[in-house]
């Protein structure tokens, strides 16, 4: 199988164990939008009656546009069970997310559902976390001295790029000409990244969320309940 079919294969699986008059949350990134378009498949086939709250404006965007209602996290009485992919998964269920930017929104969504299944690919197990990168969501207002604060602590930091999210005129940040990616809350990601296997992922997010400015870290402990992962040879392994 390769990487899409994988993909779509998990979307199916998660899809299948939704029941109607269900609250979804709907995760971002590629694989949570195979278990959208599955979902919705759903909707428009059986009748499956759910409301979603979603993770990002993309995916609520997808969701509206397949007949869902879209509930803003506020008014939801409760959420069911979020779906959302990940980045990196250790044997402890310990995740990094937020390579597409929505880290946060996805961290209040999987702290207020009743579950969090993740679905993701073989290629995302790893033994210690910190293989790619860590992303941090950090308030505009005194982001260059909050990256310094990082730095001083010995991380290596980069902000978060994108063509397709000018930099807005209410703030300035010294030396950087390109755009910055912002997210659905405007505001920017720093990026860290490591030369070592992280050996205590929760006293690094302490250490970083206590930095005035940063608002929230791509760590996810303790929130994923159900985990599928699914194999190059197409087996789709649970890990409860
Ligand atoms: C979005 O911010 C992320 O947390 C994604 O859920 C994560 O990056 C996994 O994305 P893919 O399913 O596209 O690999």
């Amino acid at each position: 199988m390769n990487a899409i079919e994988i993909k779509k294969e998990l979307g199916l699986r998660a899809a299948q164990l939704i029941q109607s008059g269900m609250i979804v949350g709907l995760g971002t990134g590629s694989t949570a939008e195979c278990f959208i378009h599955s979902l919705l498949e759903r909707v428009q086939k059986e009748k499956l009656t759910i409301q979603a709250v979603a993770s990002s404006e993309r995916s609520a965007e997808l969701a509206r546009a397949g007949g869902v209602s879209v509930l803003d996290l506020n008014e939801a009485s409760h959420v069911d069970i979020t779906v959302d992919g990940a980045d990196e998964i250790d044997p402890e269920k310990r995740l990094i997310k937020g390579a597409g930017g929505a880290l946060l929104r996805e961290k209040i969504l999987a702290s207020s559902s009743r579950s969090m299944l993740v679905i993701a690919d073989e290629t995302k197990l790893v033994p210690h976390l910190g293989k790619t990168k860590l992303p941090l969501e950090i308030l505009p207002y005194g982001a260059a001295a909050t990256r310094r604060h990082i730095e001083a602590l010995g991380h290596k930091a980069s902000w978060r790029l994108s063509p397709f999210s000018p930099l807005r005129p209410t703030f300035h940040l010294p030396q950087q000409s390109e755009n910055l990616f912002l997210t659905d809350n405007n505001n920017l990601i720093l990026d860290l990244t490591f030369s070592h296997p992280l050996q205590n992922p929760e006293e690094l997010h302490h250490e970083l969320t206590q930095i005035p400015g940063v608002l929230e870290t791509g760590f996810f402990f303790h929130l994923a309940k159900t985990i599928l992962i699914g194999r190059l040879n197409g087996k789709v392994d649970q890990i409860s």
